[in-house]
């Protein structure tokens, strides 16, 4: 018969000695496993003289149970232990200062173009939009532009196919609004436009302009001026002037070119005009009746001025260390 108490304590010294639940598992096998020497003994009772089965069996039971409940206490032990040390390494520090995420922000050139635009919002000017591609006629002919005009030549203009090309300014938007509806006419035509350029430091192929259109009973240059005015005074600060001289478009009569106070000097900012009555009777307008101005402003000669940027490439660049001079 085996020495129960000698294989009960040193299976007990076993569980107590497994340090994690791999090792527990690996004791359980060799203390209470089929092969292991105590159920061996259990199995082994029946071959004990008669007197003794009672009395080996009972102990062994009793040393296997003890085991049984050891183990499980064990189990429970080195779980909780394991979870404490989960929970200890897993721990994040919610008080650690926060990693900056980089973000990005609306490009130099949108926020001077969404910037013009709310100038002309709190007058009650609409915003107009018309199509990059565009027809000789809305680009050209119905704002007045004569038909041997220099702008009209394929040096010039991008083609698109014959009678339709890449607009070259946003005035044809002024065009189709007015197809569109009678007047008042009071809106702002924000967009790309195209010329056949090569891009230097103030050239660029493709550009963006905002052209502006007033039309109504009674419109005069002083309402011209006026609005221009205020324009640059809020892009620019309310100590700017503004200058105006005469200009030629074919489709203002008059024409002016504006200039504003800059330093000691004047910086040309935009042009603009009356609109010429052949433009309105172009579009059906009574002449007679209906006065109106009309302006264009480039938006990279806006943003370039108002934030000294030397050369209308960068515009274009999308170099991150130029552009984060410009937060939103
Ligand atoms: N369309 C002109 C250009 O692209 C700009 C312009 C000038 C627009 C005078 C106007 C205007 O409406 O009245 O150069």
């Amino acid at each position: 018969m085996v020495d129960i108490d000698a294989l009960l304590a040193d299976a007990l010294a076993q569980i107590d000695a497994a340090a994690d639940l791999a090792t527990l598992e690996e004791v359980r096998i060799a203390t209470v496993g089929r092969s292991a020497p105590l159920p061996l003994a259990l199995r082994d009772v029946g071959t004990l003289p008669p007197e003794e089965r009672g009395e080996a069996g009972k102990n062994l039971n009793i040393a296997r149970q003890q085991l049984e409940v050891r183990l499980a206490e064990r189990e429970a032990e080195l779980e909780s232990a394991a979870l404490a040390d989960k929970l200890a390494n897993d721990r994040i520090d919610v008080t650690l200062p926060g990693r900056a995420m980089p973000h990005g922000g609306l490009h130099v050139l949108t926020q001077t173009r969404r910037e013009i635009e709310q100038i002309f919002l709190d007058m009650g000017y609409a915003i107009a939009e018309g199509p990059e591609v565009e027809t000789e006629f809305n680009n050209f002919t119905a704002l007045n532009i004569p038909e041997d005009h220099p702008a009209k030549a394929d040096s010039d203009t991008l083609w698109v196919s014959d009678g339709v090309l890449l607009r070259t300014h946003t005035s044809p938007v002024q065009v189709r609004a007015m197809q569109s509806q009678e007047p008042p006419v009071a809106i702002i035509c924000p967009g790309r436009v195209y010329r056949r350029d090569t891009q230097d430091a103030t050239h660029s192929p493709i550009f963006h302009q905002v052209e502006g259109l007033l039309i109504d009973e009674g419109v005069t240059l002083a309402h011209l001026k006026g609005t221009l005015d205020h324009l640059t005074k809020r892009l620019f600060g309310a100590d700017r002037e503004i200058r105006l001289r005469s200009g030629f478009f074919p489709f203002t009569e008059p024409s002016i070119e504006v200039d504003v106070s800059w330093g000691d000097g004047w910086m040309e900012i935009l042009g603009a005009g009356m609109v010429d009555p052949n433009v309105l009777e172009h579009v059906g307008y009574d002449s007679e009746k209906y006065t109106g101005f009309a302006f264009g402003v480039g938006i990279e000669r806006v943003a370039m001025l108002r934030h000294g940027i030397p050369d209308i490439r960068m515009l274009y660049d999308n170099d991150v260390r130029f552009l984060a001079q410009f937060p939103a």
